[in-house]
């Protein structure tokens, strides 16, 4: 019997992540679709889709016959529920579409959701939970930590040393040998030179940092 795949998060990229899905089976993937989790109930409301909505993430308890993978684009968000769900005991695979080329001497993670045409060369290491969306290219000797969420069209370049929980927008760039750190987030279209320091939101190009608004402390006397 093929491993039922569940779809954590019935969103738009849930809906993607669907049709990859189906398109891999197509291909041969091991595995027939059951259905979304999700803690919104109506998420698939007004779309024709052949899955529903099984239940919340949170108090799904995984069998052995299911394997899972996250299509949640918040890297937080994604990172404690995959891990709440491992945790349970849940296994996770790989939605890899069939047109995405994946080179030699790569270490991927797992729960990854590799898009169409998105690429991946020679040495990376890519770590649990990443998804590589459309025409997205992580180039040779590159890592890249768990649940990284990287847009359309996103470019890590050769030697890049990226953290957890990056998201990078849509276009976004990151130049060879640069650090990005732990959730730190890369606007649309902005180009990191050399770094991102952690949990910063960096735009342009090159990248600077964006200010952060935090409230501020009324002096006493
Ligand atoms: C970087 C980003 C996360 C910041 O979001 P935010 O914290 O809500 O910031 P704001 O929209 O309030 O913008 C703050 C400032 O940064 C600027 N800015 C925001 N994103 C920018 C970008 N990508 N490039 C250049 N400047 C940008 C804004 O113009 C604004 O400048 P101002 O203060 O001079 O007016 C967001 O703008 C972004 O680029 N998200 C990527 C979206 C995406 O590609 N999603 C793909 C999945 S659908």
């Amino acid at each position: 019997m093929p491993k039922r795949l569940i779809i954590v998060g019935a969103g738009g990229f849930g809906r993607e992540v669907h049709d990859w899905a189906t398109d891999a089976i197509a291909a041969g993937a091991a595995w027939s679709v059951a259905g979304f989790l999700d803690d919104n109930p109506e998420a698939l409301d007004g779309f024709e889709m052949p899955v529903s909505i099984i239940g919340p993430a949170s108090t799904h308890e995984p069998a052995d016959d299911e394997v899972f993978v996250c299509a949640i684009g918040e890297p937080r968000i994604k990172l404690q529920i995959a891990r709440s769900l491992r945790a349970r005991g849940a296994t996770f695979t790989n939605v890899i579409h069939p047109t995405a080329f994946i080179g030699q001497r790569n270490k991927l993670g797992v729960g990854l959701v590799l898009c169409p045409y998105s690429i991946i060369t020679t040495n990376v290491t890519i770590g649990d939970f990443v998804s590589l969306n459309l025409h997205g290219t992580i180039g040779h000797d590159a890592t890249v930590g768990d649940g990284c969420t990287l847009n359309n069209h996103t470019d890590i370049t050769g030697w890049v040393q990226m953290g957890e929980g990056v998201f990078m927008g849509s276009h976004a760039s990151v130049l060879p040998d640069a650090k990005v750190g732990d959730y730190a987030r890369i606007g649309a279209g902005s180009t990191v030179l050399r770094s991102a320091k952690p949990h910063t939101t960096v735009v342009g190009v090159p990248a600077k940092r964006l200010p952060s608004f935090e409230t501020p402390t009324r002096r006493a006397g």
